[in-house]
């Protein structure tokens, strides 16, 4: 097959191609990454390139105006190499590898808000050290060296269990004994019915350390946790490397059955991810691989199956069969993860195809399943997770309200980091804008907060109807509001004030997307409410998951309908319960233990079973509702 050099600007980097191969692949390869948000389908429009020189064959233009094709851009998932090229990649069209908003790591977000679930647990982890001090053999106390060992340990071990060593760790025994004089610290896998010895080494004090990983469909978050103490030590976070294979579930399942290597690609994509974090986390606190001796995963189960490796053809056809909901505890060597390679690592059980890990290990951290009271737990992200019970009952359902709230499909959208806007103030007479910005700097994007305040203030404001009709009349007051070409949009910050050569806008496109993904998660609500025949008052607590940062406006989240209209003092913003569950099941293993019990009891709800939740969906459409009884403190 013949091959031809592109080069990717501005960088002016160069790679030898196949022809006949993708633009959008020929980037990646030049690791130069694209956003692909349909994952390669020519729907979404993110992957937009301009070919500067030679020839591409092109199979389609999607959104593309015809004055954009004839200067050059491309979609670069629908144009394929045909001779020598070069390509310029536009900053609008790259995944940015931002920082995620991680907020004060000293702080501790487990000592803030899980210290009381800790306590009821017990701080029994799931690895721990232990210093042993070992007679030397003499020639008449001549037993082997583990027996020596095993001996000494089942004297210091609380429980009489079976103690096992794997043949890595034996191989290193006879010498470590001798050079440490006999004194030696054990790291111990202490799990079920027996202890795991992943790592000896000569005596020392260090304490063992975890990592609990937070794999999101957009996002990555990894928190470093002291085993011994309990103190959430670091945390990193970035995007998830799989979003260049699409934004969502379904378009990376739809990637990784491609080929056998599209699976391999795919999995160690979200693999690469995780261990850039940990090698981040363990150049700033000065550890070395060896000390991470456990770690627990929660993710969805698509995320879940990626990260394992197991293939997720079947999640996304009828009827939605997940290989596994309880997932095996597998050495880490065998992910090829930066950590002690005999440690183990951790998934959390899943509920079914679109209920997985991570809600599992959400609800844990509610403390629902143990309360009188009923819950209503919301994960406001791209899948959209619900859970509603209490301690004699769990419904689940995934209502799909898609990547708006975590900054997809919105056309300044982003993630809650740094540039983001997250909080929108407009005054209802002048439409004028005051805006708050994560990290006090010139605004880049909006982020989900953002967003909710936005098209609650603009509702406000009269610049859109009930339907989200923008209402250009309003624009005799300001010239914020315009019509462009293209759509009608309110410009939130001036190209002069965001820093830029463009002005931060939201378009009317964009609030037809919003009002889409809050109708799915309220009709996801009501479906649920209708299934065990409860009616929303009922409900004692909500407590509102995700990627939101530091927070999420609830005042607002009702006004647009959103969330139900109860009182405020019902509501919790709890941030990423995902994480702060796998820490807790790092640091307990009741709780661990508890996180099956948990994911067996939930029942899911399939939304695609009969009319109710299509008709509830279509009901959702306006602000807050068609119903306006739902919503006595908002007025219509
Ligand atoms: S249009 Fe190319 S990835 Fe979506």
């Amino acid at each position: 097959m013949a091959q031809y050099q592109i080069t990717f600007m501005p960088e002016n980097r160069a790679i030898e191609i196949e022809a006949g191969t993708s633009l959008l692949k020929a980037a990646s390869k030049a690791e130069i990454y694209i956003k692909s948000g349909c994952g390669g389908a020519g729907t979404c429009g993110a992957c937009k390139v301009t070919v500067v020189s030679g020839e591409v064959e092109t199979t389609g233009t999607g959104n593309l105006n015809p004055d954009q094709i004839a200067h050059g851009v491309r979609l670069a998932c629908q144009s394929f190499v045909q001779g020598d090229l070069t390509v310029e990649v536009p900053p609008e069209s790259r995944l940015q590898e931002h920082q995620v908003l991680m907020g004060d790591v000293k702080k501790g977000i487990l000592q803030e808000s899980t210290n009381d679930i800790l306590d009821k647990y017990g701080h029994k982890p799931l690895a721990n050290k232990i210093r042993v001090q070992l007679p030397e053999p003499t020639l008449t106390d001549n037993a082997s060296d583990w027996a020596r060992l095993s001996v000494e340990l089942k004297r210091n071990l609380p429980y009489e269990k079976n103690i096992e060593i794997p043949l890595s760790v034996l191989r290193d025994l006879p010498e470590i004994l001798r050079q440490a004089n006999w004194d030696v610290s054990l790291t111990l896998t202490d799990l079920d019915d027996k202890y795991t010895i992943t790592r000896i080494e000569p005596g020392n004090e260090q304490p063992p350390y975890g990592l609990a990983i937070d794999i999101g469909t957009t996002t990555v978050v990894v928190y470093l946790v002291n085993l011994k103490t309990g103190a959430i030590e670091d945390k990193q976070g970035t995007y998830n490397k799989q979003a260049k294979f699409g934004d969502d579930v379904i378009s990376r399942i739809v990637y990784a059955v491609e080929t056998p290597d599209s699976m391999q690609e795919i999995h160690q994509a979200v693999i690469d991810t995780i261990n850039e974090l940990t090698d981040k986390l363990l150049a700033r606190q000065n550890l070395i691989q060896a000390d991470l001796t456990a770690a627990v995963v929660a993710a969805n189960t698509t995320m879940t199956q990626l990260f394992l490796g197991i293939n997720p053809r079947y999640l996304r056809l009828e009827p939605y069969i997940p290989t596994v909901s309880l997932t095996p505890s597998v050495p880490a060597r065998e992910l090829g993860l930066h950590i002690l390679p005999e440690a183990l690592v951790h998934s959390y059980p899943s509920v079914a195809s679109y209920v997985g890990g991570d809600i599992v290990s959400g609800a844990l951290i509610t403390d629902m399943a143990n309360k009188e009271e009923v819950t209503l737990f919301i994960d406001i992200g791209t899948n959209g997770e619900i859970v509603l019970g209490n301690q004699d009952w769990l419904v689940s359902c995934a209502c799909s309200a898609g990547p708006c709230f975590e900054g997809g499909g919105i056309n300044f959208g982003m993630r809650a980091m740094s540039g983001a806007i997250e909080r929108v103030e407009i005054d209802p007479e002048t439409l004028d804008v005051n805006l708050t910005v994560v990290g006090r700097i010139l605004p880049v994007g909006i982020c989900g907060s953002g967003l909710v305040d936005c098209l609650a203030k603009m509702r406000k404001a009269g610049i859109i109807d009930r339907a989200g009709n923008f209402q250009l009349e309003r624009s005799s007051y300001s010239a914020r509001l315009r019509q462009t070409p293209d759509d009608k949009e309110f410009v939130l910050a001036w190209a002069h004030q965001a820093g830029g050569d463009k002005d931060i806008v939201i378009t009317e496109n964009d609030v037809k997307n919003l009002i889409r993904a809050k109708g799915a998660i309220y009709a996801g609500i009501r479906s649920l409410l209708q299934m065990v025949a409860m009616d929303i008052d009922l409900i004692d607590r909500i407590d509102i998951a995700g990627g939101f940062g530091n927070y999420l406006n609830v005042p607002d989240s009702v006004q647009i309908g959103l969330l139900p209209d109860l009182p405020a003092e019902k509501y919790e913003f709890i941030g990423n319960s995902s994480v702060k569950g796998a820490c807790l099941a790092l640091l307990s293993q009741k709780a661990w233990r508890e996180a099956a019990d948990l994911a067996r009891k939930i029942t899911y709800v399939e939304l695609s079973i009969g009319t109710t939740f299509m008709d509830e969906f279509v009901s959702a459409l306006f602000l807050p509702h068609t119903d306006l009884s739902l919503f006595p403190t908002v007025e219509g």
